[in-house]
């Protein structure tokens, strides 16, 4: 499928199928103004099938956030049609208030307004911990969107 090149914007390329369509929710793609396209199952050489978001406008996003949701994501910049700059994302070091603690005895569970903070312990499992208590989390299931 042929879609568009944009004039300046972002294209958020290379997001493992299916998580486009929760990513454009979470930018909150469906309420902007200016034109945006998700493009889902596209043919990919490394990966199988991809979904590549299209956005006319520079939004500030969160790469910290974004790259937690799908480190394989590629950010691309465009200016005057052409790509000025690609952010290669990563797994964040650390991640405050976007998972939530799931052990019932932890701190953040037992009492409010502490943060749920979470730091990388396994980069390869895309495994997390949380500060407090150890209970692990595993990245790359996006079950938080
Ligand atoms: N793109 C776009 N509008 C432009 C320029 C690029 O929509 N004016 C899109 C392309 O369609 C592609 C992405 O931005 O999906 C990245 O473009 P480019 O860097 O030219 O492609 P590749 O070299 O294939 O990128 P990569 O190596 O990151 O896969
Ligand atoms: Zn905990």
């Amino acid at each position: 499928m042929n879609v568009q090149k944009i004039t300046n914007g972002l294209v958020i390329d290379h997001i493992r199928a299916g998580t486009g369509i929760r990513i454009f929710n979470w930018l909150k793609l469906d309420k902007v103004p200016f034109s945006v396209a998700l493009i889902m199952n596209v043919p990919s050489l490394n990966r199988g099938k991809k979904d590549i978001i299209k956005i006319s406008t520079v939004l500030d996003i969160d790469y910290s956030i974004l790259g937690f949701i799908d480190p394989s994501i590629t950010v691309n910049v465009v200016e005057d049609e052409h790509v000025v700059r690609k952010i290669g994302l990563a797994l964040p070091e650390k991640v405050e208030n976007i998972i939530k603690c799931r052990n019932p005895r932890c701190i953040t569970s037992t009492e409010t307004n502490i943060p749920h903070v979470f730091t990388l312990i396994d980069r390869k499992r895309a495994e997390y911990a949380c500060i407090y208590c150890d209970e692990m989390y595993r990245a790359g299931i996006g079950e938080f969107l």
